[in-house]
């Protein structure tokens, strides 16, 4: 199967990166949002990112342009299923949400078009039950900031077919990633590993052990991370964060997946990390 067109639905932080590196690498992307305001600041997310560079002497200007020119911004998803082969779903890491998406777009998409989520440990077969395709349904786990970051999770639902993981595999690479392919399970591989570690250091924190530049500076140098957890949970989304933990909480049953009563609170209070200019540090407006 012969890729040549993506859709992408979400323009936050994960969508706008997936739609860069897509179109970076030749796809012709459609990227969809439901508000004005947030296709406009993934565009210029996209626009900054590609001006960078271009001062840094990676493109020219002339590739710039034609990255640019390759995706299409809209607040339709008629538009995104149009004639996609894939699409990569990045909206908020909420099931109801995603399947409301999902219901839609199974009826707007061509009977051949893969449908990838880029959930970040929610069920994979729990959204494909909600469409007429589950085999040609998978979760494509990319990683923040999407540009830098290698990896992609290729995860399996109980359905999805030997032919979908080889095609999102095979996509993946197109991408410049490297695929690691998954088994279904609440927060898959990495997110199993990472996130409990973040949450560990907002505990810390809440104990009053160190301060959060401390925690950070202490695994920056004693673990040679090349950001600090809290530093990292910023840059992830503290709602983000808090869901994927929730989530893991509420799949596994174990208290040690327990959110910690200070994340709760930041996220209650609009703090959300970089993305609302403060979380655990201040980034300005
Ligand atoms: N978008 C695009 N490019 C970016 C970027 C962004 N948001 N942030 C940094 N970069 C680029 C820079 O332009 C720079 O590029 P060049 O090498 O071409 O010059 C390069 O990345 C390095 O950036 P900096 O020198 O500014 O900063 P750094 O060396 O400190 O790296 C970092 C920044 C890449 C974010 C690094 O600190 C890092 O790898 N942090 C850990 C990130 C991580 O663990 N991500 C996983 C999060 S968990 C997840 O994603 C899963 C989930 O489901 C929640
Ligand atoms: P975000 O909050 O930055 O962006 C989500 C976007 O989805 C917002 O712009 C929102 O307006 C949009 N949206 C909401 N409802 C929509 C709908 N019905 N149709 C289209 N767009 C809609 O979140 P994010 O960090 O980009 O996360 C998106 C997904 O990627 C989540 O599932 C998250 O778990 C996953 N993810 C996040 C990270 C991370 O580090 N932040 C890493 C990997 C995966």
């Amino acid at each position: 199967m012969e890729i040549k067109k993506i859709g992408v639905i979400g323009a936050g932080l994960m969508g706008a990166g997936i739609a860069q590196v897509a179109a970076q690498s030749g796809f012709e992307v459609t990227l969809m949002d439901v508000e004005t305001r947030f296709l406009d600041k993934g565009i210029s997310t996209i626009e900054k990112n590609l001006k960078r560079m271009v001062e840094k002497g990676k493109l020219d200007a002339a590739q710039a342009d034609a990255i640019r020119a390759r995706i299409k911004g809209t607040l339709s998803i008629v538009d995104v299923a149009n004639g996609a082969d894939v699409t990569i779903e990045a909206v908020i890491e909420k099931m109801d949400l995603k399947k409301k998406v999902y219901k839609e777009l199974d009826q707007l998409a061509q009977g051949s078009t893969i449908f990838a989520t880029n959930t970040s440990g929610l069920s994979i077969t729990e959204m494909a039950a909600i469409t007429a395709r589950p085999e040609k349904f998978i979760g494509m786990h990319f990683f923040n900031p999407v540009p830098v970051m290698k990896l992609v999770e290729v995860i399996r639902g109980i359905a999805t077919s030997d032919e979908t993981v080889a095609v999102i595999k095979d996509l993946s690479v197109k991408l410049g990633k490297t695929p690691i392919e998954v088994q279904e399970a609440p927060g898959f591989v990495v997110n199993r590993i990472l996130v409990p570690m973040i949450i560990e250091a907002i505990f810390v924190l809440q104990e009053g052990l160190a301060t959060a530049a401390e925690i950070d500076e202490g695994m920056k140098l004693g673990a040679n991370h090349p950001m600090g957890p809290l530093a990292l949970a910023d840059l992830v989304g503290l709602d983000t964060l808090l869901n994927v933990q929730q989530h893991l909480y509420e799949e596994f049953g174990d208290p040690k997946y327990r959110p910690p009563v200070l994340l709760k609170k930041m996220v209650r209070a609009g703090r959300l990390g970089r993305k609302s200019g403060k979380g655990f540090y201040d980034y300005g407006s």
